[in-house]
Protein backbone atom coordinates (compact mmCIF):
# COMPACT_ATOMS: atom_id res chain seq x y z
CA UNK A 1 0.00 0.00 0.00
CA UNK A 2 1.23 3.50 -0.55
CA UNK A 3 1.35 5.83 2.61
CA UNK A 4 -1.03 8.34 3.25
CA UNK A 5 0.87 11.69 1.83
CA UNK A 6 -0.56 14.60 3.81
CA UNK A 7 0.24 18.17 4.50
CA UNK A 8 0.39 19.19 7.91
CA UNK A 9 -0.17 22.59 9.82
CA UNK A 10 -0.21 21.32 13.25
CA UNK A 11 2.45 18.58 14.54
CA UNK A 12 1.25 14.93 14.70
CA UNK A 13 2.33 12.90 17.78
CA UNK A 14 4.38 9.59 17.70
CA UNK A 15 6.10 10.18 13.93
CA UNK A 16 9.81 10.07 13.23
CA UNK A 17 11.05 13.67 12.62
CA UNK A 18 12.86 14.34 9.74
CA UNK A 19 14.22 18.30 9.36
CA UNK A 20 15.49 19.65 5.91
CA UNK A 21 17.07 22.62 6.58
CA UNK A 22 20.12 25.29 5.13
CA UNK A 23 20.85 26.34 8.41
CA UNK A 24 21.78 23.92 11.44
CA UNK A 25 21.30 26.55 14.18
CA UNK A 26 17.60 26.74 13.47
CA UNK A 27 17.46 23.13 14.80
CA UNK A 28 18.34 24.16 18.79
CA UNK A 29 14.61 26.44 18.64
CA UNK A 30 13.55 22.79 17.77
CA UNK A 31 14.69 20.36 21.10
CA UNK A 32 17.79 19.61 19.36
CA UNK A 33 20.80 19.19 22.02
CA UNK A 34 24.18 21.32 21.85
CA UNK A 35 25.91 17.60 21.93
CA UNK A 36 22.92 17.06 19.04
CA UNK A 37 24.15 20.24 16.43
CA UNK A 38 27.68 19.72 17.33
CA UNK A 39 27.17 15.88 16.56
CA UNK A 40 25.74 17.07 13.22
CA UNK A 41 27.87 20.10 12.39
CA UNK A 42 31.09 17.65 12.53
CA UNK A 43 29.05 15.50 9.92
CA UNK A 44 28.63 18.58 8.26
CA UNK A 45 32.45 19.57 7.99
CA UNK A 46 32.95 15.44 6.80
CA UNK A 47 30.84 15.94 3.90
CA UNK A 48 28.07 13.82 5.19
CA UNK A 49 24.49 16.10 4.29
CA UNK A 50 22.16 13.11 5.84
CA UNK A 51 22.37 12.78 9.26
CA UNK A 52 20.59 10.29 11.36
CA UNK A 53 20.90 10.96 15.38
CA UNK A 54 20.04 7.76 16.83
CA UNK A 55 17.63 8.01 20.28
CA UNK A 56 14.91 6.89 21.95
CA UNK A 57 11.73 6.50 21.42
CA UNK A 58 13.25 7.16 17.87
CA UNK A 59 16.23 8.54 16.16
CA UNK A 60 15.94 11.91 14.13
CA UNK A 61 16.99 12.39 10.94
CA UNK A 62 18.93 15.95 9.27
CA UNK A 63 19.27 16.91 5.96
CA UNK A 64 21.26 20.11 5.09
CA UNK A 65 20.71 21.51 1.88
CA UNK A 66 22.49 24.66 0.86
CA UNK A 67 20.39 26.05 -1.96
CA UNK A 68 16.32 25.67 -2.48
CA UNK A 69 16.71 25.27 -5.66
CA UNK A 70 18.27 21.76 -6.57
CA UNK A 71 20.02 20.30 -9.83
CA UNK A 72 18.69 17.19 -10.80
CA UNK A 73 22.02 15.22 -9.39
CA UNK A 74 21.22 16.63 -6.05
CA UNK A 75 17.14 15.54 -6.36
CA UNK A 76 18.25 11.92 -6.76
CA UNK A 77 20.48 12.52 -3.77
CA UNK A 78 17.36 13.64 -1.79
CA UNK A 79 15.67 10.19 -3.67
CA UNK A 80 18.10 8.33 -1.89
CA UNK A 81 18.25 9.45 1.45
CA UNK A 82 14.66 8.63 1.87
CA UNK A 83 15.47 5.73 0.65
CA UNK A 84 18.38 5.35 3.61
CA UNK A 85 15.21 6.75 6.15
CA UNK A 86 13.03 4.17 5.00
CA UNK A 87 16.09 1.48 6.19
CA UNK A 88 15.76 3.21 9.26
CA UNK A 89 12.73 3.43 10.10
CA UNK A 90 11.94 -0.21 9.25
CA UNK A 91 14.38 -1.41 11.77
CA UNK A 92 13.12 0.98 14.68
CA UNK A 93 9.69 -0.10 13.61
CA UNK A 94 8.56 3.21 12.82
CA UNK A 95 5.20 3.39 10.42
CA UNK A 96 4.56 7.15 10.49
CA UNK A 97 7.18 10.40 9.63
CA UNK A 98 7.44 13.97 9.62
CA UNK A 99 9.04 15.82 7.32
CA UNK A 100 9.94 19.50 8.69
CA UNK A 101 11.03 21.84 5.91
CA UNK A 102 13.17 24.34 7.72
CA UNK A 103 14.64 25.67 4.22
CA UNK A 104 11.79 26.29 2.34
CA UNK A 105 12.34 24.06 -0.54
CA UNK A 106 9.62 22.56 -2.12
CA UNK A 107 11.77 20.43 -4.34
CA UNK A 108 13.79 19.04 -1.70
CA UNK A 109 10.69 18.00 0.70
CA UNK A 110 8.82 16.04 -2.35
CA UNK A 111 11.99 14.70 -3.47
CA UNK A 112 12.96 12.65 -0.30
CA UNK A 113 9.37 11.61 0.34
CA UNK A 114 9.21 10.15 -2.80
CA UNK A 115 12.47 8.43 -2.32
CA UNK A 116 10.82 7.23 1.06
CA UNK A 117 7.41 6.47 -0.77
CA UNK A 118 8.58 4.75 -3.68
CA UNK A 119 11.07 2.79 -1.37
CA UNK A 120 8.56 1.30 1.11
CA UNK A 121 7.06 -0.73 -1.51
CA UNK A 122 7.20 -4.76 -0.92
CA UNK A 123 5.74 -7.57 -2.95
CA UNK A 124 4.29 -9.83 0.03
CA UNK A 125 1.10 -10.82 -0.91
CA UNK A 126 1.63 -14.43 -1.49
CA UNK A 127 3.99 -14.84 1.77
CA UNK A 128 1.67 -16.42 4.47
CA UNK A 129 3.95 -15.87 7.06
CA UNK A 130 5.55 -13.02 9.07
CA UNK A 131 3.25 -10.46 7.45
CA UNK A 132 1.52 -9.00 10.12
CA UNK A 133 5.43 -8.69 11.44
CA UNK A 134 6.57 -6.60 8.91
CA UNK A 135 6.48 -2.26 9.00
CA UNK A 136 4.53 -0.48 6.46
CA UNK A 137 5.06 2.98 5.76
CA UNK A 138 1.60 3.97 6.85
CA UNK A 139 1.88 7.85 6.53
CA UNK A 140 4.37 10.72 5.49
CA UNK A 141 3.29 14.57 7.22
CA UNK A 142 4.63 17.32 5.32
CA UNK A 143 5.08 20.77 7.42
CA UNK A 144 6.22 22.95 4.34
CA UNK A 145 5.28 26.92 3.65
CA UNK A 146 6.32 25.55 0.15
CA UNK A 147 3.83 22.19 -0.78
CA UNK A 148 0.51 22.85 -0.41
CA UNK A 149 -1.89 19.78 -0.05
CA UNK A 150 -2.64 19.52 -4.19
CA UNK A 151 1.48 19.13 -3.89
CA UNK A 152 1.07 16.16 -1.42
CA UNK A 153 -1.91 13.94 -2.90
CA UNK A 154 -0.05 14.61 -6.78
CA UNK A 155 3.19 12.60 -5.31
CA UNK A 156 0.88 9.93 -3.53
CA UNK A 157 -1.36 9.65 -6.53
CA UNK A 158 1.97 9.45 -8.75
CA UNK A 159 3.44 6.78 -6.15
CA UNK A 160 0.25 5.07 -6.02
CA UNK A 161 0.64 4.64 -9.85
CA UNK A 162 4.10 3.05 -9.51
CA UNK A 163 2.98 0.60 -7.18
CA UNK A 164 0.22 -0.55 -9.45
CA UNK A 165 2.65 -0.83 -12.20
CA UNK A 166 5.03 -2.99 -10.17
CA UNK A 167 2.67 -5.33 -9.03
CA UNK A 168 1.42 -5.81 -12.46
CA UNK A 169 5.20 -6.93 -13.57
CA UNK A 170 5.62 -8.74 -9.81
CA UNK A 171 2.65 -11.42 -10.79
CA UNK A 172 3.47 -14.34 -12.45
CA UNK A 173 1.57 -15.82 -15.30
CA UNK A 174 -0.10 -18.16 -13.35
CA UNK A 175 -2.01 -15.23 -11.29
CA UNK A 176 -1.78 -12.90 -14.11
CA UNK A 177 -2.66 -14.11 -17.63
CA UNK A 178 -3.92 -12.77 -20.60
CA UNK A 179 -7.18 -12.63 -18.95
CA UNK A 180 -6.43 -11.63 -15.70
CA UNK A 181 -4.53 -8.70 -17.11
CA UNK A 182 -7.44 -8.00 -19.02
CA UNK A 183 -9.81 -7.88 -15.62
CA UNK A 184 -7.27 -5.78 -13.62
CA UNK A 185 -7.35 -2.94 -16.13
CA UNK A 186 -11.56 -3.06 -16.15
CA UNK A 187 -10.87 -2.65 -12.64
CA UNK A 188 -8.95 -0.18 -12.57
CA UNK A 189 -10.61 1.85 -15.46
CA UNK A 190 -13.60 2.13 -13.14
CA UNK A 191 -11.48 3.00 -10.19
CA UNK A 192 -9.67 5.84 -11.55
CA UNK A 193 -11.78 7.17 -14.31
CA UNK A 194 -10.37 6.38 -18.04
CA UNK A 195 -11.91 4.00 -20.23
CA UNK A 196 -11.02 0.73 -21.23
CA UNK A 197 -12.13 -1.19 -24.09
CA UNK A 198 -10.96 -4.81 -24.63
CA UNK A 199 -10.80 -6.23 -28.00
CA UNK A 200 -11.40 -10.28 -27.73
CA UNK A 201 -9.80 -13.04 -30.05
CA UNK A 202 -13.19 -13.10 -32.66
CA UNK A 203 -12.47 -9.27 -32.57
CA UNK A 204 -8.56 -9.04 -33.63
CA UNK A 205 -9.09 -11.68 -36.10
CA UNK A 206 -11.54 -9.80 -38.25
CA UNK A 207 -9.56 -6.63 -37.69
CA UNK A 208 -6.71 -9.13 -39.06
CA UNK A 209 -3.95 -8.21 -36.73
CA UNK A 210 -1.66 -10.53 -38.01
CA UNK A 211 1.12 -10.32 -35.84
CA UNK A 212 -0.39 -10.48 -32.50
CA UNK A 213 -2.42 -13.99 -33.65
CA UNK A 214 0.59 -14.88 -35.01
CA UNK A 215 2.09 -15.04 -31.47
CA UNK A 216 -0.95 -16.79 -29.39
CA UNK A 217 -0.83 -19.44 -31.82
CA UNK A 218 1.38 -21.48 -29.48
CA UNK A 219 -0.67 -20.38 -26.47
CA UNK A 220 -3.94 -21.82 -24.94
CA UNK A 221 -5.06 -18.13 -23.86
CA UNK A 222 -7.07 -16.00 -26.44
CA UNK A 223 -5.17 -12.61 -26.87
CA UNK A 224 -6.89 -9.24 -25.95
CA UNK A 225 -5.96 -5.77 -27.86
CA UNK A 226 -6.84 -2.82 -24.62
CA UNK A 227 -7.91 0.28 -26.31
CA UNK A 228 -7.29 2.57 -22.56
CA UNK A 229 -8.29 6.39 -23.37
CA UNK A 230 -8.25 9.25 -20.93
CA UNK A 231 -10.32 12.56 -22.83
CA UNK A 232 -10.35 14.95 -20.19
CA UNK A 233 -13.37 17.65 -21.06
CA UNK A 234 -10.24 20.50 -20.58
CA UNK A 235 -7.56 18.74 -22.59
CA UNK A 236 -5.21 21.33 -23.84
CA UNK A 237 -4.64 18.78 -26.75
CA UNK A 238 -6.97 17.67 -29.93
CA UNK A 239 -4.92 14.75 -31.19
CA UNK A 240 -3.90 12.76 -28.53
CA UNK A 241 -0.89 11.04 -27.44
CA UNK A 242 -1.07 7.66 -28.26
CA UNK A 243 1.02 5.38 -25.48
CA UNK A 244 1.68 1.45 -26.61
CA UNK A 245 2.93 -1.04 -24.53
CA UNK A 246 4.20 -4.57 -25.29
CA UNK A 247 1.75 -7.17 -23.09
CA UNK A 248 3.43 -10.45 -23.49
CA UNK A 249 2.40 -11.58 -19.77
CA UNK A 250 5.02 -14.33 -20.48
CA UNK A 251 7.81 -15.63 -23.11
CA UNK A 252 8.77 -18.57 -23.19
CA UNK A 253 10.55 -17.77 -26.72
CA UNK A 254 8.10 -19.80 -28.59
CA UNK A 255 9.42 -22.54 -30.80
CA UNK A 256 12.65 -21.23 -30.68
CA UNK A 257 12.39 -21.47 -26.91
CA UNK A 258 14.70 -19.77 -24.99
CA UNK A 259 17.75 -21.83 -23.80
CA UNK A 260 20.76 -19.83 -21.95
CA UNK A 261 20.19 -21.00 -18.29
CA UNK A 262 18.66 -18.50 -16.40
CA UNK A 263 16.99 -16.67 -19.73
CA UNK A 264 13.46 -17.51 -18.66
CA UNK A 265 13.70 -16.94 -15.71
CA UNK A 266 12.10 -13.10 -15.36
CA UNK A 267 10.14 -13.24 -18.41
CA UNK A 268 7.02 -12.78 -16.42
CA UNK A 269 8.10 -9.11 -16.59
CA UNK A 270 7.63 -9.12 -20.28
CA UNK A 271 4.76 -7.25 -19.94
CA UNK A 272 6.12 -4.35 -18.38
CA UNK A 273 5.74 -1.70 -21.03
CA UNK A 274 1.81 -2.63 -20.91
CA UNK A 275 2.54 -2.10 -16.65
CA UNK A 276 3.83 1.40 -17.44
CA UNK A 277 1.35 2.14 -20.19
CA UNK A 278 -1.61 1.26 -17.31
CA UNK A 279 0.48 3.04 -14.59
CA UNK A 280 0.52 6.02 -16.72
CA UNK A 281 -3.36 5.93 -17.33
CA UNK A 282 -3.78 5.40 -13.78
CA UNK A 283 -1.10 8.82 -12.80
CA UNK A 284 -3.11 11.02 -15.34
CA UNK A 285 -6.66 10.13 -14.45
CA UNK A 286 -6.01 10.03 -10.91
CA UNK A 287 -4.48 13.40 -10.93
CA UNK A 288 -7.00 14.65 -13.33
CA UNK A 289 -4.39 16.09 -16.22
CA UNK A 290 -5.71 18.14 -18.54
CA UNK A 291 -4.55 15.80 -21.57
CA UNK A 292 -5.25 13.44 -24.34
CA UNK A 293 -3.68 9.88 -24.02
CA UNK A 294 -4.85 6.74 -25.57
CA UNK A 295 -2.78 3.71 -24.40
CA UNK A 296 -3.06 0.40 -26.54
CA UNK A 297 -1.81 -2.87 -25.27
CA UNK A 298 -1.23 -5.71 -27.32
CA UNK A 299 -1.45 -8.90 -25.24
CA UNK A 300 -0.48 -12.52 -24.93
CA UNK A 301 2.11 -15.17 -23.98
CA UNK A 302 4.73 -16.92 -26.11
CA UNK A 303 4.52 -20.14 -25.62
CA UNK A 304 5.76 -23.45 -28.09
CA UNK A 305 2.22 -24.75 -28.44
CA UNK A 306 1.01 -27.66 -30.87
CA UNK A 307 0.12 -24.60 -33.27
CA UNK A 308 2.55 -22.44 -32.68
CA UNK A 309 4.28 -19.80 -35.53
CA UNK A 310 7.41 -21.26 -36.80
CA UNK A 311 10.39 -19.94 -38.58
CA UNK A 312 10.21 -19.40 -42.12
CA UNK A 313 6.15 -18.24 -41.31
CA UNK A 314 5.18 -15.43 -43.67
CA UNK A 315 2.68 -13.17 -41.57
CA UNK A 316 0.45 -10.77 -43.30
CA UNK A 317 0.03 -7.29 -40.60
CA UNK A 318 -2.34 -5.20 -39.70
CA UNK A 319 -0.85 -2.40 -41.79
CA UNK A 320 -0.79 -5.53 -44.82
CA UNK A 321 2.90 -5.60 -44.83
CA UNK A 322 4.45 -9.05 -44.97
CA UNK A 323 6.42 -10.06 -42.32
CA UNK A 324 9.00 -13.29 -42.56
CA UNK A 325 9.80 -14.69 -39.47
CA UNK A 326 13.41 -16.03 -38.37
CA UNK A 327 12.77 -16.05 -34.92
CA UNK A 328 9.69 -16.97 -32.47
CA UNK A 329 11.14 -15.22 -30.06
CA UNK A 330 11.12 -11.31 -31.54
CA UNK A 331 7.88 -11.99 -30.63
CA UNK A 332 7.63 -8.37 -28.98
CA UNK A 333 7.67 -6.16 -32.22
CA UNK A 334 5.52 -8.33 -33.88
CA UNK A 335 2.48 -7.70 -31.40
CA UNK A 336 3.87 -4.25 -31.27
CA UNK A 337 3.66 -3.70 -35.05
CA UNK A 338 0.03 -4.02 -35.12
CA UNK A 339 -0.67 -1.79 -32.41
CA UNK A 340 1.54 0.68 -33.80
CA UNK A 341 -0.34 1.10 -37.11
CA UNK A 342 -3.33 0.63 -35.34
CA UNK A 343 -2.55 4.06 -33.40
CA UNK A 344 -2.81 5.60 -36.92
CA UNK A 345 -6.97 5.72 -36.00
CA UNK A 346 -6.35 8.36 -33.67
CA UNK A 347 -4.65 11.08 -35.96
CA UNK A 348 -1.90 10.99 -32.94
CA UNK A 349 0.59 13.45 -32.30
CA UNK A 350 3.06 11.67 -30.95
CA UNK A 351 3.04 7.64 -30.77
CA UNK A 352 5.67 6.56 -27.67
CA UNK A 353 5.90 2.50 -27.69
CA UNK A 354 7.38 1.13 -24.41
CA UNK A 355 8.69 -2.32 -24.61
CA UNK A 356 10.86 -5.21 -22.90
CA UNK A 357 12.39 -5.70 -26.17
CA UNK A 358 15.63 -6.62 -27.01
CA UNK A 359 19.12 -8.43 -24.62
CA UNK A 360 20.66 -5.87 -27.05
CA UNK A 361 19.40 -2.79 -24.89
CA UNK A 362 20.06 -4.22 -21.84
CA UNK A 363 23.46 -5.85 -23.18
CA UNK A 364 24.15 -2.46 -24.54
CA UNK A 365 23.66 -0.11 -21.41
CA UNK A 366 22.12 -1.96 -18.36
CA UNK A 367 19.90 -1.66 -16.21
CA UNK A 368 20.47 2.22 -14.91
CA UNK A 369 18.71 3.76 -18.60
CA UNK A 370 16.36 3.26 -21.42
CA UNK A 371 17.28 2.81 -24.97
CA UNK A 372 15.30 5.27 -26.92
CA UNK A 373 15.16 5.55 -30.85
CA UNK A 374 12.67 7.24 -33.40
CA UNK A 375 10.96 9.41 -36.13
CA UNK A 376 9.65 11.82 -34.18
CA UNK A 377 11.06 15.42 -34.10
CA UNK A 378 14.58 16.63 -32.06
CA UNK A 379 12.78 18.25 -30.13
CA UNK A 380 10.50 15.34 -28.83
CA UNK A 381 13.48 14.16 -27.95
CA UNK A 382 14.79 16.68 -25.95
CA UNK A 383 11.54 16.93 -23.56
CA UNK A 384 11.31 13.25 -23.25
CA UNK A 385 15.11 13.64 -22.43
CA UNK A 386 14.06 16.69 -19.65
CA UNK A 387 11.73 15.02 -18.04
CA UNK A 388 13.70 11.24 -17.75
CA UNK A 389 16.58 13.83 -16.51
CA UNK A 390 13.89 15.37 -13.44
CA UNK A 391 12.69 11.86 -12.86
CA UNK A 392 16.40 10.16 -13.05
CA UNK A 393 14.95 7.93 -15.36
CA UNK A 394 17.41 8.57 -17.49
CA UNK A 395 17.10 7.94 -21.82
CA UNK A 396 19.71 7.45 -24.36
CA UNK A 397 18.85 7.98 -27.89
CA UNK A 398 20.33 5.08 -30.65
CA UNK A 399 21.34 6.15 -34.12
CA UNK A 400 18.52 5.39 -36.11
CA UNK A 401 20.31 5.69 -39.57
CA UNK A 402 18.36 4.55 -42.90
CA UNK A 403 21.24 2.62 -43.46
CA UNK A 404 20.04 -0.56 -40.76
CA UNK A 405 16.78 -1.04 -42.87
CA UNK A 406 19.25 -2.96 -44.91
CA UNK A 407 19.75 -5.89 -41.75
CA UNK A 408 16.41 -6.47 -42.02
CA UNK A 409 15.08 -6.53 -45.87
CA UNK A 410 13.48 -10.17 -46.02
CA UNK A 411 14.38 -12.30 -49.60
CA UNK A 412 10.58 -13.09 -49.67
CA UNK A 413 8.65 -10.67 -47.44
CA UNK A 414 8.87 -7.16 -47.33
CA UNK A 415 11.07 -7.37 -44.05
CA UNK A 416 12.42 -10.29 -41.41
CA UNK A 417 11.27 -10.08 -37.44
CA UNK A 418 15.56 -10.57 -37.02
CA UNK A 419 18.51 -8.61 -38.30
CA UNK A 420 22.36 -9.95 -37.23
CA UNK A 421 23.49 -10.19 -33.90
CA UNK A 422 24.86 -6.59 -33.81
CA UNK A 423 22.88 -3.28 -33.28
CA UNK A 424 19.83 -6.06 -32.10
CA UNK A 425 18.25 -2.97 -30.62
CA UNK A 426 18.31 -0.75 -33.44
CA UNK A 427 16.99 -3.30 -35.78
CA UNK A 428 14.17 -4.35 -33.63
CA UNK A 429 12.99 -0.26 -33.65
CA UNK A 430 13.80 -0.18 -37.17
CA UNK A 431 11.23 -3.21 -37.71
CA UNK A 432 8.73 -0.99 -35.50
CA UNK A 433 9.02 1.62 -37.90
CA UNK A 434 7.63 0.18 -40.75
CA UNK A 435 4.41 0.23 -38.78
CA UNK A 436 4.16 4.04 -38.25
CA UNK A 437 3.53 6.83 -39.97
CA UNK A 438 3.39 9.35 -37.12
CA UNK A 439 5.78 10.87 -35.32
CA UNK A 440 7.12 8.19 -32.77
CA UNK A 441 9.11 7.31 -29.76
CA UNK A 442 10.39 3.93 -29.17
CA UNK A 443 11.63 2.92 -25.94
CA UNK A 444 13.33 -0.27 -25.09
CA UNK A 445 13.24 -0.82 -21.33
CA UNK A 446 14.17 -4.33 -21.10
CA UNK A 447 17.15 -3.10 -18.89
CA UNK A 448 15.25 -1.06 -16.12
CA UNK A 449 12.04 -2.69 -15.76
CA UNK A 450 13.17 -5.41 -13.86
CA UNK A 451 15.56 -6.16 -11.73
CA UNK A 452 17.15 -8.80 -9.87
CA UNK A 453 18.42 -7.34 -6.54
CA UNK A 454 17.37 -3.90 -4.85
CA UNK A 455 18.42 -0.68 -5.93
CA UNK A 456 17.58 1.30 -3.70
CA UNK A 457 14.03 3.40 -4.05
CA UNK A 458 13.51 1.25 -7.31
CA UNK A 459 13.28 -1.50 -4.53
CA UNK A 460 13.61 -5.40 -6.34
CA UNK A 461 11.83 -6.46 -9.39
CA UNK A 462 9.36 -4.92 -11.34
CA UNK A 463 10.64 -1.14 -10.98
CA UNK A 464 7.80 0.72 -12.68
CA UNK A 465 9.95 2.53 -15.34
CA UNK A 466 8.40 4.86 -17.18
CA UNK A 467 5.66 6.08 -15.03
CA UNK A 468 7.09 8.94 -13.57
CA UNK A 469 9.01 9.62 -16.65
CA UNK A 470 5.70 9.68 -19.06
CA UNK A 471 4.16 11.64 -16.33
CA UNK A 472 6.44 14.23 -16.05
CA UNK A 473 6.49 14.65 -20.07
CA UNK A 474 2.95 14.36 -20.60
CA UNK A 475 2.14 16.44 -17.68
CA UNK A 476 4.94 19.28 -18.92
CA UNK A 477 3.14 19.04 -22.12
CA UNK A 478 -0.27 19.79 -20.78
CA UNK A 479 1.75 23.08 -18.95
CA UNK A 480 1.57 22.33 -15.49
N1 LIG B 1 11.56 -10.28 -24.14
C1 LIG B 1 12.76 -10.44 -24.87
C2 LIG B 1 13.80 -9.35 -24.58
C3 LIG B 1 14.36 -9.31 -23.18
C4 LIG B 1 15.47 -10.02 -22.86
C5 LIG B 1 13.76 -8.52 -22.21
C6 LIG B 1 15.98 -9.97 -21.59
C7 LIG B 1 14.27 -8.47 -20.94
C8 LIG B 1 15.37 -9.18 -20.62
C9 LIG B 1 12.48 -10.43 -26.37
O1 LIG B 1 11.25 -10.90 -26.76
C10 LIG B 1 13.50 -11.32 -26.98
O2 LIG B 1 13.45 -12.48 -26.74
N2 LIG B 1 14.42 -10.74 -27.71
C11 LIG B 1 15.49 -11.45 -28.27
C12 LIG B 1 15.47 -11.30 -29.75
C13 LIG B 1 16.15 -12.37 -30.46
C14 LIG B 1 17.57 -12.43 -30.58
C15 LIG B 1 15.37 -13.49 -30.95
C16 LIG B 1 16.76 -10.85 -27.71
O3 LIG B 1 16.90 -9.62 -27.75
O4 LIG B 1 17.58 -11.58 -27.17
ZN1 LIG C 1 11.21 -13.02 -27.04
ZN1 LIG D 1 9.73 -10.73 -25.31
Amino acid sequence: MVPNIVHITDQKERTANVFITAEIKLLSDLGFTKEETGYIEKKKSEDESFIVIHGIPGSKFVKIIDDVNLSNEEKEKLRVNGYELWQTLKKEKQERVTIYDLAGSKAATLAIAEGLALASYSFDKYKTEKKNESTKLTDVFIASSEVNAGDCSELQKLCEAVFITRDLVNEPVNKLDVEHLSNRVRELSDKFGFSADIYSKSKIESLKMGGLLAVNRGSQDPPAFMVLEWNPKDAKNEKPVVLVGKGVVFDTGGINLKTPPGSLDDMKADMGGAASVIGTMVALASNDVPYRVVGLIPATDNRPGFNAYVPGDIITMFNGKTVEVINTDAEGRMILADALSYADKYAPDLVIDLATLTGSAMVAIGQYGTVVMGTAADESFKELENAADDVHERVVRFPFWKDYDELIKSEIADIKNLGPREAGAITAGKFLGNFTTHPWIHMDIAGPAFIGKEDKYRGNGGTGVGVRLLYRFLTAKAGS
